[in-house]
């Protein structure tokens, strides 16, 4: 069964307590938190104090993904708002490797997103250093967007190059997911699904995360 991580980006921001305790009380696994610096990524989101609010309330795991430029920037500010899994771009990080040293010597587990041009096989002498790999399947930035097909061959290969390395390391696919390419996504190798737009967007969240679990087992 795969974990599901419903994107807050696509919450009512005028009802976040509301939207939080629908995750702390549904079957969701994580929180997934999209950090956006208008820089990296063209649009702007949320940071700290946010996360930080959220934090307060939430009970289940916060996994924070950074669209910024230079993220090694704010690895500490992160863990002190309470993120869980701390994820940096591939194509924002120049000293990756360093990066996820200090990630996980703050206390969190490491992630790296690639951005849907890139290879996994970039990944190859890093991926002993990675907990988390996160599988961009559209272009990061907005919500709302249509899943990039050449996805599932991406979650193959890299299955191949986790289980080669015998890495821990967790595949997670985030962009346009729905009860359409779950299931494919999971037997192509996935262990977790973000899922903003199809979750909050849906006349019943609680219900929808139901099925995505469903789907997944
Ligand atoms: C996109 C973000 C995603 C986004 C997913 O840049 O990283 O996490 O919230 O939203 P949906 O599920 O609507 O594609
Ligand atoms: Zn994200």
């Amino acid at each position: 069964m795969a974990l599901i991580a419903p994107s807050l980006l696509a919450s009512d921001f005028l009802n976040l307590g509301r939207d939080c305790e629908m995750i702390n009380n549904s079957e969701a696994d994580w929180f997934h938190l999209d950090v956006m610096d208008g820089m990296f990524v063209p649009n702007i989101s949320f940071g700290m104090p946010v996360i930080q609010a959220i934090s307060r309330i939430a009970t289940k795991t916060l996994d924070v993904h950074l669209m910024v430029e230079k993220p090694e920037r704010y690895i500490k500010d992160f863990r002190a708002v309470g993120a869980d899994i701390l994820t940096v771009h591939y194509e924002a990080s120049t000293h990756l490797h360093r990066s996820l040293q200090a990630i996980k010597a703050a206390g969190m587990k490491a992630g790296v997103a690639l951005n849907p041009h890139t290879p996994v096989s970039l990944l190859k002498d890093t991926l002993a250093d990675i907990d988390l790999v996160c599988l961009m399947s559209v272009n990061p930035g907005f919500g709302g967007q249509k899943f990039i097909e050449n996805t599932y061959a991406k979650v193959r290969e890299l299955k191949q190059m986790i289980q080669a390395a015998g890495s821990a390391a967790q595949i997670e696919i985030d962009g346009g997911v729905t009860n359409a390419n779950a299931k494919a996504l999971v037997s192509a190798g996935a262990d977790v699904l973000v899922a903003g737009s199809f979750v909050f967007n849906s006349e019943d969240p609680i219900a929808t995360i139901v099925d995505l679990k469903k789907l997944t087992s």
